[in-house]
């Protein structure tokens, strides 16, 4: 596959993959996601290679979100049969049982923080800053934030920031618990690629042993799936499908369906 939205380079055992829509802020639309899915396909499907680091072009973000342009024609519908988001969990995190690093460069918001908390480790420039500013769309997280997020920082910093949309710098990103380590910005992707190479020269089957025993401390409990099942009937009752179904009962015929 050719990569227009992304850079993928080899070093040694260590994979580089750079976001790279600079004029956007590195957005995340769908194209980048199907070559980020590739990308991460190949690093785990390569034997040389035992670690990986995602970064971001330009000096000014990591990802600055979701692409709302992308977004903004979208309904209801389309999102939910599209099951919009849903790769990212499936595809990237599910998929890739390597150890792979964040060195986050920048802004990492909306989406853009919730691809950095995707990952095993983050590694923060001190002119990072993070965010979940959705709320100021008039939407909310989609990419696993307010899951990942409040896992990551508690309660309190997760509502605060899910609810003002206000941003996090690199300090407090580091004393919340959200990022591993904080480091020059300039020195940032040697760091990175550092660290990476010391994870990518041990024992490959021990690191993702490692990684899925860490990962078991975030698994789902009965509670949060029965608010996400609450959520998602909600959301279906925004379907003409929810009228016709309950008109029909109503008049004891049977329903007609538009699928949506
Ligand atoms: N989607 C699409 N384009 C984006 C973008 C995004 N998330 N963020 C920035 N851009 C674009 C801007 O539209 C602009 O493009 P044009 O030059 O064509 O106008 C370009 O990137 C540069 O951005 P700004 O001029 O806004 O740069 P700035 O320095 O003034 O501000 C910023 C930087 C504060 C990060 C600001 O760009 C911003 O607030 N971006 C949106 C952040 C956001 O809301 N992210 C959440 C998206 S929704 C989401 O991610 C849902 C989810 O849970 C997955």
């Amino acid at each position: 596959m050719t990569y227009e939205t992304i850079l993928t380079e080899k070093r040694d055992q260590v994979t580089l993959i750079t976001l790279n829509r600079p004029k956007s802020l590195n957005a995340l639309n769908s194209q980048v996601l199907d070559e980020l899915i590739d990308a991460f396909s190949a690093f785990q499907a390569d034997e040389t290679q035992n670690c990986a680091v995602i970064t971001g072009s330009g000096d000014k973000a990591f990802a600055a979100g979701a692409d709302i342009k992308e977004m903004y024609d979208k309904s209801a519908a389309d999102f939910y049969l599209e099951d919009f988001f849903a790769k990212w969990t499936s595809h990237i995190v599910k998929a890739t049982r390597k150890p792979w690093i964040a060195a986050v460069n920048g802004f990492a918001l909306g989406g853009g923080c919730e691809l950095a908390m995707m990952a095993d480790i983050i590694i923060a420039s001190d002119k990072a800053k993070f965010g979940q500013p959705e709320i100021k769309l008039g939407v909310a997280p989609g990419m696993g934030g307010s899951q990942r997020l409040t896992r990551a920082v508690g309660k309190a910093k997760s509502m605060d920031m899910c609810l003002t949309g206000r941003m996090m710098d690199a300090e407090e990103a580091e004393r919340s618990g959200l990022v591993a380590r904080v480091v020059p910005h300039d020195q940032l992707l040697d760091e990175g690629l550092k660290s990476a190479a010391t994870i990518a020269s041990m024992p490959p089957m021990a690191a993702q042993v490692n990684k899925e025993m860490v990962n078991a401390a975030f698994e789902n409990n009965l509670e949060q799936g029965l608010v996400h099942e609450r959520r998602l009937f909600q959301i279906l009752t925004a379907t003409e499908d929810k009228k016709e179904g309950m008109a029909a009962f109503i008049e004891k015929r049977e329903g007609s369906w538009k699928g949506r």
